[in-house]
């Protein structure tokens, strides 16, 4: 925690032994000890401890630093090294009942899961993957709105920490450079009494160092370049979505989504969303717009409009046929 707040800066052992009210042999274990799980602490006893700057290794305490005090009071943070799926363990611990909002946060995961079934490349050491488990109070009408805030939201949080803006592609994706840098599963948690969403997993995976995605996660894979703190980054995350999700009232996202959408005015081709697709190349249309309710507005080229609600879409850089992209 004083290695964090200083970050960059040397802390004599004495000060900390002092403000934690340990001994200095102790300090000193305990630096070993971060030193070991990966935290890179130059100096020494004498020479005073600095936590690296481009030491990026996650912790509680890196990211409980940066949850403003409001938010933390509301949230049980669960940091692993590695996992199968935070959003799995999201419903692991909804079995508990919690009052509190659960965000699980991993440096990697073996069974990472993505949207469509499909599985989520997780890396360790490159990415974060986080979860957010709580009881909806919002009206169940509006859950599908859950997953444009955490767009919003989570680009919000990769502006504000490093000044880079990425653009969010219908509905869930952002993309940094051309390349999709994040992905987001939501899912609810339906009570066998109640029949109602009980409680609401947000799952976001962002890929922030670069790390060898071409192969497992395809050529559309990419990242944040690096230069950013990854502790930082996903408590900036809790800062900018928790807010959003107490009503999830649009006008808390909505603009910022359209501002940064890729899709508003380009051709497009739609997969899924119950639409026959001839040869499996999808349906072309012109996306015009997003909805307040998240929707995409489309254009057919004999004239017919549709709002879509779900689905998937990849953008047609000229009228040649697409690929789908991940
Ligand atoms: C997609 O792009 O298809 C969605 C990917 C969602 C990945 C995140 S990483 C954190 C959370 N845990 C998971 O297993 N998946 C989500």
């Amino acid at each position: 925690m004083i290695l964090e707040k200083n970050r960059g800066n040397a802390v004599s052992g004495s000060r900390i032994a002092m403000s934690l009210g340990v001994s200095r042999n102790s300090v000193w274990k305990a630096i070993n000890s971060l030193r070991k799980d990966g935290h890179v602490i130059e100096g020494g006893s004498g020479r005073g401890y600095v936590l690296a700057r481009e030491s990026d290794a996650l912790s509680a305490e890196g990211i409980s630093e940066g949850i403003s005090k409001s938010i933390a009071a509301d949230i049980d943070l669960h940091v692993f090294d590695s996992i199968d799926s935070t959003n799995k363990e999201a419903k692991r611990l909804a079995i508990g009942e919690p009052s509190r909002i659960q965000m699980i946060v991993s440096d990697q995961q073996t069974e990472g899961r993505g949207r469509m079934g499909r599985s989520f490349y997780s890396p360790k050491g490159s990415g974060i993957y986080i979860s957010f488990l709580f009881a909806p109070t919002f009206p169940v009408s509006k859950a599908t709105l859950a997953t444009g805030a955490a767009a919003a939201a989570t680009a919000r949080a990769i502006s504000s920490v490093s000044g880079k803006q990425c653009q969010i592609k219908w509905v869930n994706d952002l993309y940094y450079d051309g390349k999709k840098i994040c992905g987001i599963l939501t899912e609810g948690v339906t009570g066998i009494e109640s029949r109602t969403i009980d409680y609401m997993i947000i799952g976001i995976g962002i890929n922030c160092h670069p790390a060898d995605l071409k192969e497992q996660a395809g050529e559309n894979a990419g990242d944040l370049g690096g230069d950013i703190s990854r502790n930082a980054l996903a408590a900036e995350v809790a800062n900018e979505l928790l807010p959003l999700i107490k009503d999830l009232d649009p006008a808390g996202f909505m603009e910022y989504y359209r501002q940064h959408s890729n899709v508003i005015g380009e051709n497009i081709r739609i997969f899924g969303s119950g639409i026959s697709s001839r040869d499996g190349e999808g349906r072309p249309a012109t996306a015009t717009g997003i909805t307040d309710n998240g929707g995409l507005e489309v254009e057919y080229s004999d004239g017919r409009k549709e709002v879509l609600t779900s689905g998937e879409i990849s953008i047609r850089k000229d009228n040649s046929s697409t690929r789908r992209t991940k």
